[in-house]
């Protein structure tokens, strides 16, 4: 009788602590959700979104950007293409869609929403914007199944090269 007690106790520790740990978890991420959004308040980013009428991959990456508070103007221009040698984006760097912030600076393609706060933070006085060139599966937008390609976010420079700005090798860092 007393072992078989002991045994249920034994058995429901496991979850206890593993409950605990869970809500300690959900804690943080709200603290650091409301860090966020301060942030972002603080820099009042907006984005205009120029991309084709017809891509779906495009509207989904603006849900998860807009998810984390930035404001998004969405335009469909005829010529992208012209618009992105226009911007300095170089063929190498381009994506299907284009973000471009007040001042100027160009997110390109399927950036995560957190690098493109990291930059506008604190943007490199020689740089464009940032770049993830082609659509990388598992990136913001282009989620299939669990797949998951690793991929680099690229610094555009004014001079029209780059640096490695940021590499995802990791779903949890995007
Ligand atoms: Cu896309
Ligand atoms: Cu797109």
């Amino acid at each position: 009788m007393k072992s078989k007690f002991l045994n249920v106790v034994l058995l429901a520790l496991p979850f206890l602590i593993v409950g605990c740990g869970e809500s300690k978890t959900v804690i943080q991420a709200a603290v650091t959700k409301t860090e966020e959004t301060r942030q972002i308040t603080k820099n009042s980013t907006s984005l205009t979104v120029y991309k084709s009428a017809t891509c779906g991959c495009c509207q989904k990456w603006i849900d998860h950007v807009e998810e984390t508070g930035i404001k998004v103007n969405i335009e469909h221009p005829d010529d992208l293409s012209a618009l992105k040698d226009r911007l300095n984006i170089g063929k190498q760097y381009r994506s299907c869609h284009t973000g471009v912030t007040e001042n100027g600076y160009v997110f390109e393609g399927h950036i995560p929403a957190r690098y493109i706060q990291q930059f506008l933070n604190n943007p490199p006085a020689d740089a464009i914007g940032l770049s993830v060139p082609g659509m990388p599966v598992g990136s913001p937008g282009m989620e299939f199944k669990e797949k998951f390609m690793p991929y680099q976010i690229h610094l555009l420079k004014k001079d029209g090269t780059s640096e490695l700005f940021a590499l995802v090798d990791d779903p949890s860092q995007q």
